[in-house]
């Protein structure tokens, strides 16, 4: 069976969660949205770039007076977004753009924040992703990532393993290790919080350090 999550199988998948993407994963996920976007301890005037903003449940979490820009693969999601950033007058949005997170249209260093939440294990290659949030973002601003990681209870990781050959259709990699996306993205962790039923999922916190190579 093909467990390789593609461009393709990431839209195929999102299109078929839109409509009630809000209704299963709003509520469950919203105690570690609310952390992540406290844990950016947003400045007033900073200009923030959420990754895979999806229906764009975070963004009245953000203060108004900073400026966010949401970007993510999915049409289907990011037209969920637009009309809860015009139906709740969210003036914070500066823009809800359908772009590849891995190949990102923005200069280098057009962000003084990054924050992924619930993407990294979703990207079909989380190397590009993360190569390309540590180029948008300024040198030092903060990086935050919010994910589910393979789990250290060898029970539940045996469940996790059991449904990553549907990986595909889920539209996420179960089975995703810490350690191995922390060797090969070169990402350097100052803090890391646990959120979340369970605290089954981690809030990664770091610095953009742009000295350190890929
Ligand atoms: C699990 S959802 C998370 C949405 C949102 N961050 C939240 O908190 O609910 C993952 C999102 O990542 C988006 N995504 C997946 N691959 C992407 C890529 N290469 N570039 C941009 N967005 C991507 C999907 O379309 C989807 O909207």
């Amino acid at each position: 069976m093909e467990t390789v999550v593609t461009r393709d199988s990431v839209l195929k998948a999102y299109r078929r969660y839109a409509h009630f993407y809000d209704l299963l994963f709003g509520p469950i996920f919203h105690p570690g949205r609310r952390t992540a976007v406290q844990c950016l301890n947003c400045q007033a005037g900073e200009r923030i770039l959420e990754v895979g903003v999806g229906t764009g449940l975070s963004l009245s979490m953000y203060p108004p007076n900073v400026s966010v820009v949401g970007i993510d693969l999915s049409s289907d999601m990011l037209q969920a977004a637009q009309r809860k950033a015009e139906s709740e007058g969210l003036s914070q949005v500066e823009a809800l753009i359908e772009m590849d997170a891995q190949r990102m249209e923005f200069p280098e260093d057009s962000f003084d924040k990054v924050v992924a939440m619930y993407v990294a294990s979703v990207v079909p290659d989380y190397r590009l992703l993360m190569k390309e949030v540590k180029r948008v973002c300024k040198p030092g601003g903060t990086i935050i990532l919010l994910n589910h990681f393979e789990n250290k209870n060898p029970i539940i990781r045996a469940a996790e393993s059991l449904i990553q050959p549907f990986a595909k259709y889920l539209g996420f990699h179960p089975d995703f290790p810490l350690e191995k996306f922390l060797k090969e993205t070169n990402f350097r962790v100052l803090q890391q919080v646990p959120v979340n039923l369970l605290h089954y999922w981690t809030i990664l916190i770091g610095k953009n350090d742009k000295t350190i190579p890929h």
